[in-house]
């Protein structure tokens, strides 16, 4: 019956944490929500196995901000990875995120499944583009374990997802990801952040998943900029060792008055 049990993931993503923990994001205080969110972790029926971190975990980029980060996740004791969004300053969390359960390794396998999180980051860019090195070391990646059920993370959508803002900042170059990823059939489900909402699209075999964040959410199929008023959640995934996988998105039932006139997102 073991092997029938599934490898639990939790996704968390966008937590847009500053060096001062009371500081706020559109009036939220992303520390706060973040908070709640790791209190509904600690709320699963079955700890999980795993913590996938998609990007933009801190606001203003500083190692402060990561060290908070580390901090409260330390004591879930779950082993925990990530990857850089475009608010993020890899340098800092190269320095910060290596330490105790949580690591900085971009391939790995656990539970039958093989892990590949890639840096779709731009310097100073909101929007996202994975470089030829990059592209090559996944085609490699995937050639090396063709054998093994794959998730894959990035932080940037490679889809437009209906707002015209957001659209602009998806992942510029969506084709060439999918060039490789068509090549091996083993690829089951990419995950993503930075829409901070839910997301769902297949395209071939793929499933492509997009998270809320864990602070502010945006207003799914807006033209402008629209903060939404769903609450702040995450996504748990259940990963059979055949390549068969469950998910479900949870929110938590944390709220607080927003602020649109602060300084912007
Ligand atoms: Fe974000």
């Amino acid at each position: 019956m073991t092997s029938l049990s599934p490898l639990r993931v939790v996704q968390i993503t966008d937590v847009h944490l500053f060096a001062d923990g009371s500081q706020r994001l559109l009036g939220l205080p992303t520390m706060e929500s973040f908070q709640a969110v790791l209190s509904q972790v600690n709320l699963l029926k079955c700890k999980p196995d795993l913590i996938l971190l998609t990007g933009d975990l801190s606001q203003d980029g500083t190692p402060e901000s990561y060290q908070k980060l580390q901090r409260w996740l330390t004591p879930l004791n779950i082993p925990t990875y990530w990857l850089p969004g475009n608010h993020d300053f890899l340098p800092a969390m190269e320095q910060v995120l290596d330490d105790g359960m949580i690591s900085q390794e971009k391939s790995f396998e656990v539970g039958g499944w093989h892990f590949l999180l890639l840096n779709s980051q731009v310097l100073g860019c909101v929007h996202g583009y994975l470089t030829r090195e990059t592209l090559n070391w996944l085609d490699q990646q995937l050639k090396m374990s063709r054998d093994r059920p794959t998730l894959v993370g990035l932080h940037h959508p490679p889809f437009m997802v209906g707002s015209d803002w957001l659209d602009g900042s998806t992942l510029q170059n969506p084709e060439d990801l999918f060039a490789v990823l068509d090549r091996h059939s083993q690829v089951k489900v990419v995950l993503f952040g930075h829409i901070h909402q839910e997301y769902s699209q297949q395209r071939r075999q793929v499933q492509y998943l997009g998270t809320p964040s864990t602070c502010i959410q945006f207003e799914p199929g807006s033209e402008d900029f629209a903060l939404g008023d769903e609450r702040p959640g995450f996504r748990l995934l259940h990963l059979y060792p055949d390549g068969s996988w469950w998910t479900v998105v949870k929110r938590t039932s944390y709220s607080h008055q927003l602020d649109l006139a602060a300084k912007g997102y």
